[in-house]
C-alpha cells in the first residue's frame, strides 16, 4: 500500500506513552509540570488544563460575561476560523459578532475591524490561523479604545513568538490546543491561561468544581494516544483515513460539548512534549520555507502569512489556488501521490447551517473568508515529511492548471 503523509499532526513518542504510566513518586498532580513549565516559559501566572480547548475559551467567555455590564454580550471573531469558536461563544449564552479576514494573512481585515459598532462587544479574539499570528498590536488598542476583552486564541500556534511573548499570552487570557492537529498534542486537550486576577478569580472555582477524569476516561486517553502515535506513520496512514466512522478533518460547529478535567496521562504526556514544542515547530517551519518558496516562484498561489525572512510555524501550510476546481484537482493529485493534502474549513462562519440564529447585525456576506473557503488547500508540515514528500509537492503543484 502507498504511504500516505498525514495532513497535520505530531509525533509522540512510545516511550512518552510508557513514561504516562508511571508519574515521578514525588509530583502529587501529574499536571503540575505541564503547569509549572508553561508558567515559567510563557510568565503566566494562572494557568488551567481541560479537556478541549473551546472548553477553555468557554470558561474565559464565561468569566468575561459574569465582569461585564449585562449589554455586552457580543464576542467579535473573524468571519473564517475554526467552528469550535462559535461554538464556545453560544454554550457561554453570547452572540458572535462577525468580521471579514484580509486573505493575505487570515487576520481580520481591520480596516472592517475598525468599523464595528462595539456598544454591545464583550470580546474580540484573535485566532492566529496555522500559526499565522494575528497582528497583536493593534487588536490591543482596538480593544483598549472599545473596552473588549481580548482573547489570544493561540489554539494554532502554540510557541510562536512576537518578540519575547509568546502567542497565546497577549490580552486579559488565552488558550492552547492540545488537539491531534496541533504544535504539540496529548490527542486532545486545552490550557488556560491569564494573569488577570479578577477573570481568574471566577474561573478558578467552576473549573475545580468539574469532575475528576474516571479510570476508564485516563483508559480511552492512553488507548488514544497509543493509536494515534502508531497511525501517525505514512506507513499506516491510510488506515484511519479508511474508517469513516472516525471523522478525520471534520470540524463541526456543536455548543453541546462537554466540558472536563484534562486526564493524568495526558497531562504527563503534554509535559514531555512540551520540551519538544520548539524543535518540532522549527521542523514545521523549515518544510514550510522549501514548499512556500517553491510555490511563490511558480507564481500561481498565495501563501498567506508567508514571509522568507519570517516563515511562521505553519501547523498545515496554507496555499490559495487559483479558483475551486484547480483546488479540488490538486488536492485529488496530491492525494493519489501519497500525500493527503486536505481543504481547511468547508465554510464561512456565517454560512454554518443553524447558525443564524446567533450572530450579530452586519453578519450577511464575507466576501474574503468565502474566496478562502473555496480555494484554500493545506499542505502538511509535521516531521514525518521527508524531501521526496516535498518533492512530490512542489512538483505536482507545478503541474496544474
Ligand atoms: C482557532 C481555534 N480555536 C479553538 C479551537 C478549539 O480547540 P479544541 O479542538 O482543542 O477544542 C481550535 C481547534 O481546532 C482552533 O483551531
Amino acid at each position: 500500500m502507498l504511504d500516505l503523509v498525514a495532513p497535520a499532526g505530531t509525533p509522540v513518542p512510545f516511550s512518552f506513552l510508557l513514561k504516562s504510566l508511571f508519574p515521578l513518586p514525588d509530583s502529587k498532580e501529574r499536571g503540575d509540570s505541564f503547569i509549572d513549565k508553561i508558567q515559567q516559559e510563557y510568565s503566566i501566572e494562572y494557568c488551567y488544563l481541560l479537556s478541549t480547548g473551546r472548553g477553555a475559551l468557554y470558561f474565559i467567555l464565561q468569566a468575561a460575561k459574569q465582569l461585564a455590564d449585562p449589554e455586552k454580550r457580543e464576542v467579535i471573531i473573524p468571519a473564517y476560523t475554526c467552528f469550535s469558536v462559535p461554538s464556545a461563544i453560544v454554550k457561554a449564552g453570547l452572540r458572535i459578532r462577525l468580521v471579514d479576514i484580509d486573505p493575505r494573512t487570515l487576520d481580520y481585515n481591520y480596516s472592517q475591524l475598525e468599523g464595528v459598532d462595539s456598544k454591545d462587544g464583550l470580546a474580540v479574539m484573535a485566532c492566529n490561523l496555522f500559526g499565522i499570528l494575528s497582528d497583536m498590536h493593534k487588536l490591543e488598542r482596538i480593544a483598549g479604545e472599545n473596552q473588549l476583552y481580548l482573547i489570544d486564541d493561540a489554539a494554532q500556534s502554540m510557541g510562536s513568538r512576537h518578540g519575547s511573548k509568546y502567542s497565546g499570552t497577549f490580552g486579559d487570557a488565552g488558550i492552547f490546543s492540545l488537539g491531534r492537529g496541533k504544535n504539540m498534542t496529548a490527542y486532545e486537550g486545552g490550557v488556560l491561561v491569564t494573569n488577570n486576577d479578577r477573570i481568574a478569580g471566577k474561573i478558578d472555582d467552576s473549573i475545580t468544581e468539574l469532575a475528576k477524569p474516571s479510570i476508564k476516561a485516563e483508559i480511552k486517553a492512553f488507548s488514544n494516544l497509543l493509536f494515534y502515535s502508531l497511525f501517525l506513520r505514512p506507513r499506516l496512514y491510510w488506515i484511519p483515513a479508511r474508517i469513516p466512522f472516525l471523522h478525520l478533518g471534520e470540524t463541526v460547529f456543536d455548543p453541546d460539548f462537554k466540558l472536563s478535567q484534562l486526564s493524568g496521562i495526558q497531562k504527563s504526556v503534554s509535559a514531555l512534549m512540551f520540551n519538544e514544542l520548539s524543535g518540532i515547530n522549527s521542523i514545521r517551519k523549515k518544510n514550510a520555507l522549501a514548499i512556500g518558496q517553491a510555490l511563490i516562484d511558480n507564481g500561481s498561489y498565495m501563501i498567506p502569512g508567508y514571509t522568507e525572512s519570517n516563515c511562521p510555524a505553519y501547523i498545515r501550510l496554507p496555499v490559495i489556488c487559483p479558483n475551486n476546481s484547480w483546488r479540488d484537482r490538486a488536492i485529488q493529485k496530491l492525494v493519489s501521490r501519497g500525500i493527503n493534502a486536505t481543504i481547511m474549513y468547508p465554510c464561512g462562519i456565517h454560512q454554518i447551517p443553524g447558525i443564524r440564529e446567533h450572530l450579530g447585525p452586519d453578519c450577511g456576506h464575507f466576501p474574503g473568508a468565502e474566496m478562502v473557503a473555496d480555494r484554500l488547500l493545506t499542505i502538511p508540515t509535521h516531521p514525518y515529511l521527508k524531501q521526496t514528500h516535498i518533492e512530490t509537492i512542489i512538483s505536482t503543484l507545478a503541474e496544474m492548471k
